[in-house]
């Protein structure tokens, strides 16, 4: 009862940016991605029959504390959907990207958990029942089954039978990369759970946060059905930065950038203005991601390693779906 998975992590192009139910994880709002290669996490899940508790170790250390509980309270999930209540698991992670820094490391690990059990037990489930299990772990890991670009459904419905991903282009539909801009630890971030929270609460800028989404998911679509790379890429940012406004409508406001933030912003607009064609997007953490095409991958990639601050560079190509090992 072992199985290995591996699963990438995905860019939203179209955030995904509040709850309407946190404890099904449902959201108010369509989000859309694109699956990165550059950025995985490989699982192994073991079911073995002599363990009185789940153990799990994250890149050869053994985890504790609420990476834990996350981790267990997912098996148990798993668990009750498969009719294995009392088969506890040894779970091994790799992450080949940075945990809890903004780069996605929940959405890859819990899309590579939630295959993997799945698999260890046996279980044939098809894609969107998958995807369905995994949104209780992580809501954009549930993005991270398929490769390429991937919608996820937020459902209407209250037990959350309607909210999956669904595949929109796979990756070799078009060759559209990311570049991640590493930068400097600075404080704390406030989680993305906890900031999608405050700002579904108390932000007075929420409203108009949902109302924008429907345009900006049908025109990128069309976009991406084009290879239309300035239509693409304009609605991503705008879109990051109507998600980014809703923090500072929030009681307390916070935001997630830093002056180092709005730097690597800055040399973006500026590459556009030199005539290269270069977006930003921004998740819940002061690290900025840009989108280019191919044939700009140097002047890109040497405009963000220039800037004092920038720590990194990592290049991705859209990345492909789950894939098991055994
Ligand atoms: P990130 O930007 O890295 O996604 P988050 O704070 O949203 O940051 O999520 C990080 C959390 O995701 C970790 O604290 C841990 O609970 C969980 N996580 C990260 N990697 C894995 C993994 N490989 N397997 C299971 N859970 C993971
Ligand atoms: C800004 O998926 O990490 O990255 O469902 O509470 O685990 P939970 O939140 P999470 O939030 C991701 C927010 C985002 C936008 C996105 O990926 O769509």
């Amino acid at each position: 009862m072992k199985a290995t998975a591996k699963a990438h992590t995905n860019i939203a192009l179209i955030k995904y940016w509040g709850k309407r139910n946190e404890q099904l994880i449902l959201p108010t709002n369509n989000s859309l991605s694109l699956t990165l290669d550059g950025f995985y996490t490989e699982t192994t899940v073991h079911f073995r029959s002599d363990l009185a508790q789940d153990i799990f170790y994250l890149n050869d250390t053994v985890v504790t504390g609420e990476a834990y509980n996350r981790v267990t309270h997912f098996l148990n999930l798993v668990r009750e959907q498969f009719g294995h209540k009392k088969l506890y698991a040894d779970v091994r992670s790799v992450n080949a990207v940075p945990t809890a820094a903004g780069f996605a490391s929940s959405a890859s690990g819990f899309a590579a958990l939630a295959s993997a059990s799945v698999k260890a037990l046996g279980a044939d489930v098809e894609n969107d029942e998958l995807s369905r299990l995994t949104r209780r772990g992580s809501g954009s890991a549930c993005r991270s089954i398929y490769g390429g670009f991937v919608e996820w459904e937020k459902g209407t419905k209250e037990d959350g039978s309607d909210s999956f991903a669904v595949p929109i282009a796979p990756a070799d539909h078009w060759d559209v990369r990311v570049a991640a801009a590493v930068l400097n630890p600075t404080e704390k971030k406030v989680s993305s759970r906890a900031g999608m929270k405050r700002t579904v609460d108390t932000s007075l800028f929420y409203q108009g946060w949902l109302d924008g989404i429907p345009q900006d998911l049908a025109d990128i679509k069309a976009g991406i059905a084009d290879r239309d790379f300035e239509k693409v890429g304009s609605i991503a940012e705008a879109n990051c930065l109507r998600m980014h406004a809703t923090t500072l409508g929030a009681n307390p406001p916070f935001t997630y950038w830093n002056y180092l933030t709005m730097q690597v912003m800055e040399t973006v607009r500026e590459l556009r203005e030199q005539g290269i064609p270069a977006y930003f997007t921004i998740d819940a953490g002061p690290n900025v991601k840009v989108l280019y095409l191919p044939e700009n991958e140097a002047r890109v990639e040497h405009a963000l390693r220039e800037l004092s601050g920038v720590n990194d560079v990592i290049l991705s190509r859209a990345g492909g779906p789950v894939t098991y090992q055994n």
